[in-house]
């Protein structure tokens, strides 16, 4: 007899982000997330770290919806811009979650720079029934690139290198991405929490 997989609903309207983890996890959870559920109400995300972010996030739509939730706030830090555009990388070409005018502005703000080192940061928050369960971190090293290469992934991916790679992210393609990117190293930390924790 075959037991039905356990659900996880994933606090995010971000198509790319659900289909991330889904790779990474769908196999063994049910990912749903907040595009399932018409009703949920937006969440202000008004932290000033990933971290809150997340929280607020886990919070406002495990108050909503049955079992567990699992949010993601993530990002781009760049040495140069002194961390910049951190937890505003989805509205810092102005508009919120235009990648191309997000992109564009992180070439012009780079333009000439010699350090180009950066990160990515993926803050996880699992909660359920608007409490907070534990909370999980991942991070991928890398370097922004002069101009964009490859049409994978989503985001600032064209334009980042991870460290002892030539090639973005959006060139490597969906496996090598998910096998050190933030987000993957933050889910390896979830659901290994989750199968020792039930
Ligand atoms: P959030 O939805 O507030 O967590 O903002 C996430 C933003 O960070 C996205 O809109 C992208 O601009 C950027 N971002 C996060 N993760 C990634 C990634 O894996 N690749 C490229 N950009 C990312």
């Amino acid at each position: 007899m075959l037991f039905p997989l356990p659900l996880l609903v994933i606090a995010t309207r971000n198509s790319h982000k659900t289909q991330e983890i889904r790779e990474m996890i769908g196999a063994r959870y049910q990912v749903r997330d907040a595009t399932d559920f018409p009703d949920l109400p937006a969440v202000d995300e008004t932290g000033t770290t990933f971290l809150e972010n997340a929280t607020l996030k886990a919070i406002a739509i495990s108050r909503e919806v049955p079992g567990i939730v699992l949010s993601d706030d993530s990002g781009l830090e760049v040495d140069a811009l002194h961390g910049a555009p951190g937890v505003w990388s989805s509205s810092f070409g102005g508009e919120e979650g235009n990648h191309a005018k997000n992109n564009a502005r992180l070439l012009a703000d780079m333009a000439g720079r010699t350090d180009r080192a950066a990160r990515f940061r993926c803050t996880m928050v699992l909660a359920k029934e608007g409490e907070v369960i534990a909370h999980f971190s991942g991070t991928v090293e890398g370097r922004i690139l002069d101009e964009p290469y490859g049409a994978g992934g989503f985001g600032y991916d064209p334009l980042f290198a991870p460290a002892g790679h030539d090639h973005s992210f959006a060139e490597l393609g969906a496996e090598v991405k998910n096998s050190m990117s933030h987000r993957g190293r933050a889910l390896a930390q979830v659901t290994q929490w989750l199968e020792e924790n039930g």
